[in-house]
């Protein structure tokens, strides 16, 4: 129920009606008792810094930041967290401190560790994108054996692994083409497809890698949640290989966030729960 005493956080997007994020939060708060709600502002990219500094005066508590605003709210803000300004996105804002983050590469992290540690593995990453760079830089911060990034188009991945190298979090990192997929995920102990492969409504798409060229001990992430198992992710069974779903990374950085705003420890149960009805995914 809403009170005087309110606290309210939220999602500013362009557009923001099909985000599953205001019933995850929601759920969580109703599940810890929190007198918090999680409202959904569909904000015009004119609109941006009306909203920002508005949003500051109602005493909003934090949001949440959707495509396109992740790269140009960064402007209005008084900080940002280290690896959010290497990767020069935020999907985060705490406006205790006008400070920004981005919770998805995190995502991705905390899921890949729910099955497996980072450090000191080889890692592969399928595409050169906006996911591609908010989890590789927060990969590097795991101290990996060494991270390949591989691109369709080879420039991309260069210049990816370049930013990535310069951050100095880590100096094992590789550039190749996605053609050489195979080569790479034979000697790999981890797999991170983040290309919109086997999405839907493209669920027959062929695999970026198949069965064949996998191990039993490779674990592989799709980020990819619509479907819930991939065609990737199909392939990864029949090897053996232990598979890493989509919606774990849309989890947790929904927990992330939770966490950055409240400073309780987010309740991922309900939250994973309320994803799945909303997903309508039985498993
Ligand atoms: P996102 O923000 O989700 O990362 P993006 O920035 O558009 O989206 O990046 C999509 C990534 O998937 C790119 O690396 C793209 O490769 P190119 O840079 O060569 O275009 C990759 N990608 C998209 N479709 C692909 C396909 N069919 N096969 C392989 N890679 C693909």
């Amino acid at each position: 129920m809403i009170s005087g005493s309110t606290k309210i956080v939220g999602l500013i997007g362009h557009p923001v009606e099909h985000s599953f994020s205001p019933p995850m939060h929601n759920a969580a708060f109703g599940e810890l008792e929190m007198d918090y709600a999680y409202i959904p502002f569909n904000v015009y990219p004119e609109n941006l810094k009306s909203a920002i500094l508005g949003a500051k005066s109602l005493n909003i508590k934090g949001f949440n930041v959707t495509i396109p605003h992740k790269i140009n709210v960064m402007k209005y803000l008084d900080k940002l967290d280290p690896i959010a300004e290497l990767i020069g996105a935020v999907n985060t804002i705490d406006f205790k401190e006008m400070k920004g983050y981005n919770t998805d590469g995190i995502g991705c992290i905390r899921a890949i560790e729910e099955v497996t540690s980072i450090k000191d593995k080889n890692v592969v990453v399928a595409g050169a994108g906006g996911a591609s760079r908010a989890i590789s830089f927060y990969l590097a911060r795991e101290n990996p054996q060494s991270i390949a990034i591989l691109n369709r188009n080879m420039n991309k991945a260069k210049s990816l692994a370049e930013d990535v190298k310069n951050s100095k979090l880590m100096d094992n990192v590789n550039f190749d083409s996605t053609d050489k997929i195979a080569g790479y995920v034979s000697d790999a102990d981890i797999l991170i497809d983040t290309t919109p492969v086997g999405m839907s409504p493209h669920i027959n798409d062929e695999a970026i890698v198949k069965a064949e060229d996998m191990h039993s001990d490779l674990v592989v992430n799709d980020i990819v949640y619509n479907p819930n198992e991939t065609v990737l992710l199909s392939e990864a069974i029949n090897a053996g290989a232990t598979p890493v779903y989509g919606i774990k990374m849309l989890l947790y950085q929904g927990a992330e966030s939770f966490e950055i705003w409240t400073g309780k420890k987010a309740p991922v149960e309900v939250m994973e729960k309320t994803l799945r009805k909303t997903l309508d995914l039985s498993r």
